[in-house]
Order: structure tokens, then sequence, then C-alpha cells
């Protein structure tokens, strides 16, 4: 694929941030992601690929836009698959809170796993612990073997999990073995990817999340070289109905799905941009003039280039910016 459209991924992950950021800490989780969807929807026609969405907003009677099976892009170029989640963490932008980012994927079309909006079990881990983990091994076995991996006593090994009631029995498994352990609130996009970043200080991720964040996440780790590993976990009849309605029978939604499972193929794209400040990216800032800053990364799979991209808009100069009357 063209590696021009990782700029263009970019410039959508920018918009979304742009559009949402003035809601910050305004209470209205739906009124930042609508104005997100918004405003990645617009920044597709300008892209050269025949998209459809996969991993998107719903289904088409949910969601007016960035529905799956949509078909986004300027209707030019390579067939590919889209994933979006133009806010990870709309809790975290409703109350100001840190971690919030937009987030797009993309592969060559058939590449990426449709999930159904269901819970997924996930381990994840960096690159220096790759080929060690099993999601259906004791918790404890994990955190020892990839401990080992990584040359870190147990000690200083550093496990990230989301703070939920359903997370309590990894977590006191984990105290027991004396891992230090980052507990956070919502997005767990951004804490997945961060075990692939030395410097963010987490080594692992545990529990369960969202399984279209899932594989989001995914795509990222692939590109970084990292590892994980992801099982479905429906939480009701319903949910099991989803399961079957997108093609997964009783046998495979108890598989651990690998990471190739979960996103495959020669060429991976995924951009992130920071809406409030986080561990690897910095949310948007507002300087005086109508100046506005993001922080933003994006990586290709095939060629392994990460780029961390600092940007400056001017909102009464970008005709976008104008039609979304930021
Ligand atoms: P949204 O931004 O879509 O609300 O998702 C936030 C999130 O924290 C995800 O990152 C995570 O996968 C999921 O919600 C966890 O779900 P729950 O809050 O139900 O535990």
């Amino acid at each position: 694929m063209d590696r021009n459209i990782a700029l263009e991924l970019v410039r959508i992950t920018e918009t979304a941030a742009l559009a949402s950021a003035n809601w910050m800490g305004r209470g209205d989780k739906n009124a930042a992601d609508g104005a997100a969807v918004e405003g990645m929807r617009m920044c597709f026609e300008r892209v050269d690929v025949r998209g459809e969405i996969v991993i998107g907003e719903g289904e088409l009677d949910e969601a007016p836009m960035l529905y799956i099976g949509e078909k986004v892009g300027s209707g030019y170029g390579p067939l590919v698959d889209i994933a979006v989640d133009p806010i990870d963490g709309t809790n975290l932008i409703a109350k100001g809170l840190p971690n919030a980012i937009a987030v797009i994927a993309m592969t060559e079309k058939g590449k990426m796993l449709k999930a159904p909006d269901t819970y997924m079990d996930k381990i994840i881990v960096g690159p220096g612990a790759r080929g060690v983990i099993d999601l259906e091994a004791p918790v404890r076995e994990n955190l020892k073997k990839v401990a080992q991996a990584i040359d870190k006593p147990l000690s200083d090994l550093t496990l990230t999990i989301l703070d939920r009631d359903r997370h309590s029995d990894i977590i006191k498994e984990a105290r027991e073995t004396g891992v230090r352990i980052k507990i956070f609130n919502e997005g767990d996009v951004a804490a997945g990817i961060a075990t692939c970043f030395s410097d963010t200080g987490v080594d692992i991720l545990l529990g369960s999340g969202g399984a279209p964040e899932g594989v989001i996440t995914a795509a990222a780790v692939k590109t970084l070289g990292g590892d994980m590993q992801g099982r479905l976990h429906p939480m009701s009849p319903e949910e099991i109905q989803r399961c079957h309605q997108m093609g997964f029978d009783e046998e495979s939604i108890k598989k651990v799905l690998t990471l190739e499972d979960l996103v495959c193929g020669q060429d991976i794209f995924f951009a992130a941009t920071g809406i409030t400040d986080g561990d690897l990216l910095k949310g948007v800032r507002f300087l005086s003039k109508r100046k506005v800053v993001t922080h933003s990364v994006v990586m290709r799979s095939s060629t392994g280039t990460i780029r961390f991209v600092e940007a400056s808009h001017d909102l009464d100069r970008k005709e976008l910016l104008k039609q979304l009357k930021l």
C-alpha cells in the first residue's frame, strides 16, 4: 500500500481529537463522541482507499456514521478493512481525566478479525516477552515468565489492569507474586500499547475489555513486535447471540485467539492521537490565536517505522476544521 496512507491516518485521528477536545471535562461523553465521529468521518472522503469499516460505532441502526459495513474513502486505491475508535475513553474525556485517545487501524481486505461487541479477555506484552504468554495459564505463571523474559525481578515487573470488580481474582493472584500493579479507569487501547514502549514503565496488561478495542490494540502490538492473546467473553445470552451472528460458533467463542488471529497481513497501519494527556501521548493543547497542538503516533508493520508527530494547527485556516465549526 502507498506509504503516504500513514500520514492520511494521522490526519484522521488528529481531526477526531481536535473535534472532541473542547468537550474535555464538560461531563457529556456522547457530545464528545459525536464530535469525534463527525471529524473522523469527514476526513475519510479525502483518503485514497476503498475502505470498509469492520470495527466502528456499531450496526447501521445504532450509528449513522462509521457503522460496521460502511464504505469509506475516495473510492480509489486499495481495498482495505478499517477499525476505528473515535474516542477510546469517552468517560475520560467527559471527566477531564488522562489517557483518552482517537485511534484507527487499517489492513488489507480480510486481515482483521470482525469482533462482536462483547468483552475479550486479554494478555498483552511488549517485544521482550513475545512468545512466552499463555492466556490459559495461571496469572502467576504468566507474570513469572514475562519477568524472566525481560530480565526483571518480579518485584520490578509492572502489571496494568482496568479497575473493575471482575478483575479482583487476577489482582489478588498478582499481588501474591509481589509485582507492581498500575490500575487504570478506562481506555485499554492506550494501556495495551503502553506495554510495547519500555519507557512507559508497564510490562503486561491482563483483564477483559472490549473485543473491538482488542482488535485495534492488536494492530499496534503486531506492528511494534509485541505479543497478545485474546478470548471472547460474552456476558449474556444476547452477547452470545451477537457472537453467533458474526460467525463464531460455540467452539470459536472459547478459542484463544493469537495475535495472528486478531490481525494479519503484510501491511498494517495504525495511528492514534492524544485527546487528554496520557502516558504515551500528550493531549490536545490550545495555544493563543486559535493555534492548537496535537501529539500522535503512527506506525506501519511492513517497514516497522514508528513516528511520533507533533502538529500545530491553525483553526481558522483549515477548511475541514472550519466546517466542523471549531
Ligand atoms: P469507550 O470509550 O467506548 O467508553 O470505552 C472505554 C473502555 O474503557 C475501553 O477501553 C475498554 O475496552 C472498555 O471500555 C471496558 O469496558 P467496561 O467499562 O464495560 O469495563
